[in-house]
């Protein structure tokens, strides 16, 4: 069996910094049962959050400056670019990759990479290929043309695999673009803790709503074919050990929001927080070679426009994973 070792952020403490979540001075009992439900540890203090939070929106300011490491060889990253990885995704639950030989990397030398980084193989879906990967492309078929990723039209905010069970809660997500399109396409992130951050500074009842396991509901998914997913209720916001992940859609279909005012509001506020901090939002087109890897943060993409040309059309390459990239270890 082989070892498995914590990956090191060299000079840079390995611990994962967590801003602590809120705990209100009086609670009602819905807020008390919500945050019992969610999960949320309960040694966190509300003391400590305004020091940890302004730490951690500083260097997620820092962070989205650079998000980029070059990588020599996708089946063997160096000490050097794991660091470098590992830090941006310490401080912004995201880093893009950029292969220097986009021509050799395939989808064998994407899978060495994120296996590299603590990811095992992709979570299926049915529209997903043999080894786990979806490739993200326009694509006609019946199957794929209820899908907007699938299709060349703009998507909104949204974590992926939102409408998946809690135990199959997808923590991470890796993009890598064989070719870009023609024009636009490009994607937009947000740090999900910060985005938890915001809303909380902007009333903490937001972030215990939307803590709630019957905050957000997925309808089964009939389209499919019966039996393929039923209806699926879980929280926006929970933790799974002391990492924060975020389910979320702003799609105004196929969501049903529990009928609670503070939910609807937290929802709005979210909304806005997303629409309206662009400083704070991360813009990237992909190129041939580059990749995205995250602990699956709100993102949404652009329309695009295709090339006309055989064999041109935008190619990007998806994995989902049940794995978080904050456990990130070296094999
Ligand atoms: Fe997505």
């Amino acid at each position: 069996m082989l070892s498995r070792q914590r990956l090191e952020f060299g000079s840079v403490s390995a611990t994962p910094t967590r801003y602590p979540a809120p705990v209100p001075l009086f609670e009602s009992q819905t807020t008390r049962a919500a945050r019992t439900q969610s999960g949320i540890p309960a040694h966190l203090r509300e003391d400590n959050f305004s020091r940890g939070w302004d730490d951690r929106l500083a260097r997620y300011r820092r962070g989205i400056e650079d998000l980029s490491v070059e990588i020599a060889d996708p089946l063997k990253l160096s000490a050097n670019e794991r660091h470098a990885l590992a830090v941006r995704v310490r401080d912004t639950n995201m880093a893009v990759y950029r292969c220097r030989q986009p021509e050799n990397v395939d989808r064998a030398a994407i899978q060495a990479l994120t296996s590299q980084l603590g990811l095992g193989k992709p979570d299926s879906n049915l529209c997903s290929a043999n080894d786990g990967l979806s490739e993200l492309e326009v694509n006609h078929s019946a199957t794929h043309q209820r899908y907007i990723p699938y299709s060349n039209r703009p998507m909104g905010w949204h974590t992926d695999g939102y409408y998946h069970t809690p135990e199959r809660a997808i923590r991470a997500m890796a993009l890598h673009c064989v070719r870009p399109a023609m024009s636009d396409g490009t994607l937009q992130l947000m740090d999900h803790e910060i985005v938890f951050g915001l809303l909380h500074r902007c009333d903490s009842r937001y972030t215990a709503a939307l803590s709630q396991s019957d905050a957000m509901t997925i309808p089964a998914n009939e389209a499919a074919g019966p039996g393929v997913r039923g209806s699926v209720s879980g929280p926006v916001f929970s933790y799974n050990g002391d990492a924060l992940q975020m389910r979320y859609s702003a799609r105004k279909r196929n969501i049903i929001w529990k009928s609670d005012p503070v939910v609807g509001e937290a929802i709005a506020a979210l909304a806005e927080i997303l629409d309206s901090c662009a400083e704070l939002v991360v813009t990237h087109r992909l190129l041939p070679g580059e990749g995205l890897v995250c602990n699956n943060v709100p993102h949404r993409r652009d329309g695009f426009t295709d090339s006309s040309q055989p064999g041109c059309a935008r190619l990007i390459y998806r994995g989902r994973y049940t794995q978080a990239l904050t456990t990130m270890v070296l094999r």
